[in-house]
């Protein structure tokens, strides 16, 4: 079973970043950096994630998994597993996932994941998996452009917000045990336990935005690469790996 050796900074621009600097100078897998602050916080698709102040858990950790690059996908779905577990056994919230990896309560986005890897002749060398958590609002409330699609744990949790160390622990002794199947290759598990989770999704008509086009279909599955299934409006089956997904015919939240 994987063990961490967590380094803590107060502020860092991003803990992927760092996580990436410190995988390609030869960090071995476990090694966790996380932060109080980040000054530039990274989101997917190349979007910021704002975590300027200390109300939530951001944190990276570096990964070595033996298997090949293709594979990818599916640690970002283990990661957003196991902050829903997480959350779930520190708060009693009701944590599900949207695909990829966004976790959400009551509809609105309390925590993201960001998977960054570098891989030769396909097998992946390592991977920086970023998570993020919104454990307390900020400051002054979440701003204008984020209200009704971003929340936090303090909203969400009768007995107020848990303790980030102990919120840290459990996201990373969930990690273990999901990183674990996935090293052993128990994929369908792990895939099963996401399709619980994102049951929100699956079977429902969705609008999908990538980066060249935007489309409708219906999400009829998730597959071993991590890839979500959709039936095109025009009735092409498609396996997705990298895109924006909302409910009905919206824009993405
Ligand atoms: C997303 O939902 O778009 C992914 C957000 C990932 C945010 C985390 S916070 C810790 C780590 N460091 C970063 O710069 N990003 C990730």
């Amino acid at each position: 079973m994987l063990s961490f050796d967590i380094t803590r900074v107060d502020e860092v621009d991003s803990t992927n970043r760092l996580a990436r600097e410190m995988a390609s100078a030869g960090a071995p897998d476990g090694t966790v950096v996380v932060a109080a602050r980040q000054t530039a916080g990274r989101g997917r698709l190349g979007r910021p994630w704002q975590s300027a102040g200390d109300y939530g858990l951001w944190l990276s950790v570096v990964l070595r998994p033996p298997f090949e690059a293709e594979r990818g996908g599916m640690i970002g779905i283990g990661a957003g597993i196991a902050a829903a577990r997480a959350i779930r056994d520190t708060t009693s919230a009701r944590a599900i996932l949207k695909w990829p990896n966004d976790v959400l309560i009551g509809g609105e986005k309390v925590a993201g994941v960001l998977v960054e890897g570098s891989s030769v002749d396909s097998q992946l060398l390592w991977a920086a998996v970023g998570i993020g958590i919104n454990v307390c609002p900020p400051e002054g409330g979440f701003p204008l452009e984020l209200r009704g699609i971003a929340t936090s744990l303090a909203e969400h949790a009768p007995a107020g917000a848990p303790d980030r160390d102990v919120l840290l622990m459990a996201v990373l002794g969930q990690l273990a045990v999901v990183y674990d199947a996935l090293c052993q290759g128990r994929v369908r598990r792990i895939r099963e336990e996401a399709s619980e989770l994102m049951q929100a999704t699956l079977g429902r008509h969705v609008t999908v935005t990538s980066a060249t086009e935007r489309y409708g279909g219906e999400a009829l599955t998730l597959d071993d690469w991590g890839r979500l299934v959709i039936r095109r409006d025009d009735g092409n089956v498609v396996s997705v790996s990298s895109a924006d997904v909302s409910l009905g015919s919206g824009f993405p939240r």
